[in-house]
Formats: structure tokens, sequence, C-alpha cells
């Protein structure tokens, strides 16, 4: 587990940079797929169709976002300093003294102007990259070039950290269920590796208006209670993967979340109710699709999501891999 995850933790992909993503998951999702395709956005859509005497196939669309946050140089000062805005969700409190790649493999370190009060936190803008350049011409990046936050994967017993588990594991938890599929399977599967949700959930609202799913389940993050002083919220990280009944984007089908702890529990698979007061998935847009279909989200829970330290429970994605492979192996009734 820990050697695929780390391969895709550790790659590069801002939202609008996913390339790197796509070339790591395409091979791996190939051999159990029976076509693999990407759309002019850039997501990649690995379809895997209903054996012939499936009775009654539904369009299925599984959605997880290869993207993360991260950071777009915007102006470069006269002594080679990089200005930059957000890609996402991006907090202050998270950037000093940190560390920015390119795509190129240029690393940049994160400083900031004086702080008049120290216990103050600056605006982005008062942040710039510093890769090592002395004037604006021997910059090595340039403005519109882009970065994500550098942090090495690392496991600590079941807790697994890195900068970008969302969404990376959800990548993850969807190519591992599509590998322990059946080969003959009862519906009609699209397995969508997202471009730039964390900008708005905009590559798989293009991915479901195409495809135009019956049922639509994302696979992403999402925030825990169980640390010092958090909102309260009744998710653990360890407690097992989280079913989705509310995000402040989205209300998930009752049908489905009754479908999926349905099977959490005839499978022995432990399991928790999510409801998330802030955020969304990319299931918003797939519910919305077209005529609309029926949508959920198995999340993840996470520490400390949009930080370079986003960290999980291997336990909780063995779990999810596990309810995603016995929700789409069966019949769907909803
Ligand atoms: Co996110
Ligand atoms: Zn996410």
């Amino acid at each position: 587990m820990n050697e695929l995850l780390q391969t895709l933790v550790e790659a590069y992909g801002p939202s609008g940079f996913e390339d790197g993503l796509r070339d790591i998951i395409r091979p791996l999702v190939e051999p159990h797929a029976d076509e693999v395709t990407v759309d002019a956005m850039g997501n990649l859509i690995a379809h895997k169709r209903p054996a012939t005497d499936a009775a009654n196939p539904l369009k299925v669309m599984v959605a997880a976002h290869m993207d993360e946050i991260g950071v777009m140089v915007s102006h470069i000062t006269e002594k080679g300093f990089a200005r930059f805005t957000n890609i996402g969700g991006v907090t202050p409190h998270t950037l000093l003294g940190g560390r920015v790649r390119f795509a190129d493999g240029t690393v940049g370190v994160i400083g900031a102007d004086r702080f008049e009060e120290r216990s103050s936190v600056h605006p982005l803008n008062k942040y710039y990259i510093d890769v090592g350049a002395t004037s604006r011409e021997d910059c090595p990046v340039r403005v519109g070039d882009a970065a994500h936050f550098d942090r090495p994967f690392v496991a600590r017993g079941n807790h697994l950290t890195a900068k970008s588990m969302d969404d990376r594991i959800g990548c993850y938890v969807a190519i591992e269920a599509l590998r322990r599929l059946p080969e003959h399977v009862a519906h009609d599967l699209y397995f969508v590796f997202s471009v730039q949700e964390e900008v708005g959930t905009r590559g798989a609202e293009a991915a479901a208006n195409r495809i135009l799913p019956d049922v639509g389940i994302a696979l992403d993050v999402t925030l825990t209670g169980d640390v010092p002083e958090s909102r309260p919220m009744d998710v653990r990280l360890g407690d097992g993967p989280a079913i989705k009944a509310k995000d402040s984007g989205m209300i998930a089908h009752s049908g489905l979340v009754r479908l999926m702890r349905q099977r959490a529990e005839e499978a022995g698979i432990a399991y928790q109710v999510e409801v998330l007061e802030g955020g969304t998935t990319d299931a918003r847009p797939i519910q919305l699709a077209g005529p609309g279909s029926a949508a959920g989200c198995i999340s993840i829970p996470c520490r400390y999501v949009h930080t370079p330290s986003e960290t999980v429970d291997a336990r909780d994605v063995e779990g999810a891999v596990q309810l995603l492979a016995a929700v789409l192996s069966g019949e769907i009734d909803l």
C-alpha cells in the first residue's frame, strides 16, 4: 500500500497541472478497464462495462480528484523574489518556512515581510518564494508557474502523513477498488480521476455532464473532531471510512446512504456517518449534472486538511476500499 501511496502523494499536481498524476494513474487502471480516455479538461476516465447478461445496469460515476492545493507566481520582484496567489484553499498560517516545488523541480522557501506584531498573521500577498535568485532576470521561475507544497510522505504506524492526502488517498481508494472488482460487474462503471476540484469541483462537473450517471460516488477526505479544540464532529481517525450524510454543498441521496451502510454491515466493515459543516466534494456537481443523479460520498477521515501534513489512518483507507468494492459489486437498489 505505502509504496503506491507514496508515489501518488509526492507527485506534482496543483489544480490545472495534473498531467503527471494522469501519467502515473493511467497504466495502473488500464489493465482493469475496457476503455481509458482523457477529456478536454484533462479528466482521466476508466470505463468498465457491465457484464452482457447484467439485468439492470446503472451508470455509476466514481470520482476522486487528482489535483492538490498550491500556489501560482503572480509577480517577481526586482531582487528575484516571487510573489504568489493561491490555488485553492491555502491558509497563511501554514506557509512561513515551508517549501514549494515547481514542475521543473525548482524548490523555493517561503518567507514573509517583517511582522510588526508577532501574533498576527499576514495576508497571502505579504509572503514570497525565495528560489535563490538575485534579480528578476536570473529568477528561474516565471509569472504563471505553479508550485505545490513540498513535503515527503511519512508512515507512523497506522498514521500516514503527506502534503496531498486530499485527494490522492481518494485516487488510491479508486485504483485499489477497481483492481479488486470481479471481471464481470453488474453496472456500467466510470472511474473518473478528476481535475481542478480544489478550485471549485470543475473537472467533475464537465465529466458528469458528459457521462450523465444514474449514481455518483465521490471519494474524498473529510475533517475530524478528534483533535484538541476542534469543531465538534463525530468523525475520528481509525474508526473506519465515513459515509457522508451532508456537507455544505450536498445532501447525500438517502437511498444510497442506506445502501452503503447496509453493505458495510453485511461485510463487517467499521464505518462512521459524516455531517461536514464546511466544504464539499465532487459529489455536488455529479448530483446536479444533466437531469440529476443519486449522489453520495465515501470519505476518508483526515487531520490537518490543507496543510503540508494531512494525516489519515491506514485502517480507514482499507475500509474505504472494501466498502466501495462492496457497493459496486452488487445490485444497486435505491
Ligand atoms: Co481539498
Ligand atoms: Zn479533496
